[in-house]
């Protein structure tokens, strides 16, 4: 038998890591590592998700039929620095906490503003992650995908169309992220490094980086009216603050709890299960609709369930 290209070895029922540590286990679980095995994923199952780090994502007690490709071996995993132009290349499975300690060495800025984001570069891509100091798509030069069919494109950074959370990337049918170039800025190294313990600093003092969640549970909602001592229509307001105001801080459903350090993390606690967490979703959805009229979306990807 010929072996001109590898076959990409699967595993079957395998545990899906997430930073929840709930959920279930994915039948079938890939780790291509070149553009040619996400081939052979893509046809074994167009319909295949992939998994980044696992930081933001929600996988449902019974796991997920299709195909779970992780990309975080070979091609996939390279990041390429050129600190004279401050163009970096960096594969989907790339962590990114790593890649902004690189930039941030080599004097190239931008990145430092995403720091203690816990994401690879892809699912960073995909959802626009960000915080109060900038979000991914400030700083993305062009996109490398896949479609279903195994075409590979670049999309420049007006094609992506990045809003708030959100980007063209998304759903399990839709485009891969195979990697992303971002434009960087050449700074001193040393700033970039007082910048980049600034962020960290405010995130850890007012969110409970040691337990384990998803970051925020819901999206920041724009207000369509004026809500009298929180805010005026059209501004964007911290979910996690009218969830605290809803009464919700350390509110309990089986092993997951409301934080009661930021209203809007969610924690597994002993014995969680995903159904607590999508249960305490719904309460505090519910809580935050009944005192303040608005529906909270989910900003956490759910799999294999809906809310
Ligand atoms: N606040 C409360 N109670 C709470 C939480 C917040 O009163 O329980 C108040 C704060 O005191 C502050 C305001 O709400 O005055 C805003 O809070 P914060 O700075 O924590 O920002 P946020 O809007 O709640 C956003 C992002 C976070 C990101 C932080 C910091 C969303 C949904 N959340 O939170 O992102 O880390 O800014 O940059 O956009 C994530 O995406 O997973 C995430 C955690």
């Amino acid at each position: 038998m010929s072996t001109m290209t590898a076959t990409v070895p699967i595993e079957s029922d395998a545990p899906i890591p997430t930073w929840f540590g709930v959920g279930g286990k994915a039948k079938r679980l890939a780790h291509p590592r070149t553009l040619d095995e996400l081939r052979q994923c893509l046809e074994l199952d167009p319909k295949l998700r992939i998994l980044g780090d696992g930081a933001n994502l929600l996988v449902a007690d019974g796991g997920v039929d299709e195909l779970v490709v992780a990309l975080d071996q070979g091609d996939f995993a390279q990041m390429s620095v050129d600190a004279a132009t401050g163009m970096v290349l960096a594969g989907a499975g790339v962590n990114l906490p790593k890649l902004i300690l690189e930039t941030t060495r080599l004097g190239l800025g931008g990145l430092e503003n995403l720091g203690g984001i816990p994401a690879s570069v892809g699912g960073a891509v995909i959802m626009n992650a960000g915080g109060q100091f900038g979000q991914t798509g400030d700083y993305v030069h062009a996109v490398h995908a896949m479609t279903r069919a195994g075409e590979p494109v670049t999309l420049k950074r007006n094609q992506i169309e990045f809003t708030y959370r959100h980007s063209r990337f998304g759903d399990h049918k839709g485009l891969i992220i195979t990697g992303a170039q971002f434009k960087l800025k050449r700074a001193e190294s040393e700033q970039l490094r007082t910048k980049l313990k600034d962020v960290m600093a405010y995130k850890k003092t007012t969110q409970p980086m040691a337990e384990r969640s998803a970051g925020c549970a819901f999206k920041n909602p724009i207000l369509r009216d004026d809500l009298p001592g929180v805010a005026v229509a059209g501004s964007k307001v911290s979910a996690g603050m009218l969830i605290d105001k809803a009464g919700c801080k350390g509110l309990k459903i089986g092993g997951a709890q409301v934080s009661d350090r930021h209203g809007n993390f969610l924690c597994a606690g002993q014995g969680c299960r995903a159904s607590d967490v999508l249960k305490l979703m719904r309460e505090v959805r519910s809580r935050v609709q009944a005192k303040f009229g608005l529906m909270l979306e989910p900003e956490v990807a759910i799999w294999g369930e809906t809310l």
